[in-house]
């Protein structure tokens, strides 16, 4: 039995995440107070319809005033499961004024404030944890800001949105077109009822902004974070890649440049082999490589969202942040020392599969090939095949700068003998 003075902790939102962090709070309170010394107490739980039924959570400690439950002077960490960026923004700013540590899930709101989050909770002598921010369950953030800190990273990628996995791997899978599978993961519950935040790539950018930002010890700004969804995707890409051995997954890729200088962070749908460790994670999982100069490469695979993984890593956080109320002492601050340049996506260096419908006559495959050289981008593969005057070409390239692809496709689409791109996409991982 822990006797020390019980920790007050208010959490704030009480939906998918909320509820399974209550729930585990009180299932779990006896190894929990063992864990961090002294027993976590419930202070308040602030929520946006109080009339809803919440098994398991003592109605007098529901309230719909969280800025009052955040500020009322005696709370030790406040956790923040409402998302978006009001009201949580100014919820968690009074939190850390308050002196209390903040424990959160919020990528939007970390990847555009983390730098003046970080500085607030350094002002206030409190902590601002956000392992469920990224990849849901998995450890990630604690193992590249903690175990790597000795180490140089210098590529992080992986796949960070489990809707879009599940969307690509069901058009995969089945053949379905992107409206179809959207529609199964809509109906499955794992897309949301606007779907936009993922599909469109945006949780996968701030989780990029926030990956970039630990691992290379830089300010990654949402707007550096180059972006690309995935619903211009055709069940036609998908075959495309299939015939090439290939698989097409939504990447977030945060690199260090060759010469150490500058960093690029980006969210595209990519081709990768099927042979890949990642086009084997199905489903919502996620999953994600890092590799460092000496640990090597590593991978990382779990469930990146759902309420009772989610809320594992909360409670991993809220742990922390507990333990160090007790002790007195303060986790890891924001690392932004090394301020390495954040290049444009120009100046990736990456390569594309164009598949392209041309017209099948002599010297229509030489002009193709001269627009390639024309912008210095090399050739790896060709293959055609041609049938009543028509062929379809599919070329994969050499690595050269994404400004140069982008300039070549382009230009072959202006060709009077190629009637149509069928298909464009980078092609990592090989
Ligand atoms: N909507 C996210 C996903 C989970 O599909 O992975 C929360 O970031």
């Amino acid at each position: 039995m822990v006797s020390a003075r019980p920790l007050q902790v208010a959490v704030l939102g009480c939906g998918v995440v909320g509820s399974q962090v209550v729930r585990l709070m009180t299932t779990h309170a006896d190894d929990l107070a063992a864990r961090i010394g002294a027993p976590l107490r419930l202070a308040g739980v602030a929520v946006r319809r109080p009339d809803k039924l919440r098994e398991g959570i003592d109605p007098t400690l529901v309230t719909t005033d969280a800025a009052g439950l955040v500020t009322r002077g005696d709370i030790d960490v406040v956790v923040e499961l409402i998302g978006g960026i009001e009201p949580a923004r100014t919820l968690i700013n009074a939190a850390l004024e308050s002196g209390a540590s903040v424990v959160t899930a919020n990528k939007a709101l970390l990847a555009e404030e983390g730098p003046t989050l970080y500085a607030a909770a350094e002002k206030h002598g409190a902590d601002l944890y956000y392992e469920a921010a990224v990849a849901g369950a998995i450890p990630l953030l604690r193992p590249l800001r903690e175990s790597l800190a000795g180490d140089k990273v210098n590529r992080v990628l992986g796949i960070v949105n489990g809707t879009t996995n599940f969307i690509l791997d069901r058009m995969e899978s089945t053949g379905a077109g992107y409206g179809e599978a959207l529609r199964e993961a809509t109906a499955l519950g794992y897309a949301e009822a606007d779907p936009t935040a993922d599909v469109e790539g945006f949780d996968a950018a701030a989780k990029a902004a926030i990956l970039a930002g630990i691992a290379f010890h830089t300010r990654v700004r949402l707007e550096e974070v180059h972006r690309e969804g995935i619903t211009e995707i055709t069940a036609a890409d998908i075959a495309c890649a299939r015939d090439m051995g290939r698989t097409v997954k939504l990447l977030a890729i945060c690199e260090r440049a060759a010469d150490g200088r500058s960093v690029t962070a980006r969210v595209h749908p990519a081709m990768i082999p099927r042979s890949h460790p990642l086009a084997s994670v199905r489903e919502a999982y996620n999953a994600v490589f890092v590799e460092a100069e000496a640990a090597g490469r590593l991978m990382f695979y779990g469930p990146g969202a759902g309420g009772v993984p989610t809320a594992s890593a909360v409670l991993g956080d809220l742990v922390a942040a507990s333990r160090n109320k007790r002790s007195g002492s303060q986790g890891p601050g924001e690392s932004a020392y090394a301020r390495l340049r954040v290049s444009p996506m120009g100046e990736v260096v990456t390569r594309y599969h164009i598949s392209l419908d041309v017209v099948d006559k002599p010297g229509v495959l030489a002009q193709c090939a001269t627009v390639f050289a024309d912008h210095g981008v090399s050739i790896d593969s060709v293959r055609q095949s041609g049938k009543d005057g028509e062929a379809s070409l599919v070329v994969v390239t050499h690595r050269a700068p994404d400004a140069a692809l982008a300039a070549t496709v382009g230009a072959l689409r202006r060709l009077d003998t190629v009637h149509g791109v069928a298909s464009i996409m980078r092609v990592e991982g090989e």
